[in-house]
């Protein structure tokens, strides 16, 4: 995965069967600046991450401006504004969790995914690992979010054979 945005030339997102899917989705909704989170989802996908040419990119296909896209962009913090690995990790580390462990959680993710630290990715490419507040499962300290995979109780012990199920 590229770690910058200016070592190659952007290869715009909304071209062929994208665009369709954008001017599909256009359709659906009364502006088109009502389609800025989805849009910003489908870079998302594209990429891993959303790029300042990204944000460009989705601003002209909207009719918005840079400036606007990107305050959204830094709102919401599923969206990336940097790589990441393959694979997000997402820990919750909300008082509850912690008290429960999360932080044995955090260290064993760090060091069986070898990302070091937090939001760094792992040398692989794979995995980066990052804090997150409560993701409501309270009850099931400490539950981890992997892209779209949600795992309950996880511990310590259990990240070994958790992290093998992402090849
Ligand atoms: S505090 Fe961790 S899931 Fe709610």
């Amino acid at each position: 995965m590229s770690t910058s945005s200016h070592a190659e030339p952007y290869v715009p997102v909304f071209v062929g069967d994208t665009k369709a899917r954008l001017e599909a989705l256009a359709t659906k909704y009364p502006t088109r600046q009502a389609l800025l989170l989805p849009a910003l989802w489908m870079v998302q996908e594209a990429r891993g991450w959303v790029s300042p040419e990204g944000i460009t990119e989705v601003a002209e296909q909207l009719e918005l401006t840079p400036a606007y896209v990107r305050g959204v962009v830094s709102f919401y913090t599923m969206y990336h504004t940097h790589p990441v690995g393959r694979y997000f990790i997402q820990v919750c580390t909300t008082s509850p969790c912690n008290i429960c462990g999360a932080e044995d959680v955090v260290r064993a993710l760090l060091t069986h995914t070898g990302c070091g630290e937090l939001g760094a990715t792992s040398p692989d490419g794979k995995f980066t690992v990052a804090e997150a507040e409560c993701l409501g499962a309270c009850a099931f300290a400490t539950p981890v979010l992997i892209n779209d995979d949600f795992i309950e109780s996880v511990t310590p012990e259990s990240v070994p054979a958790l992290l093998a199920r992402y090849t």
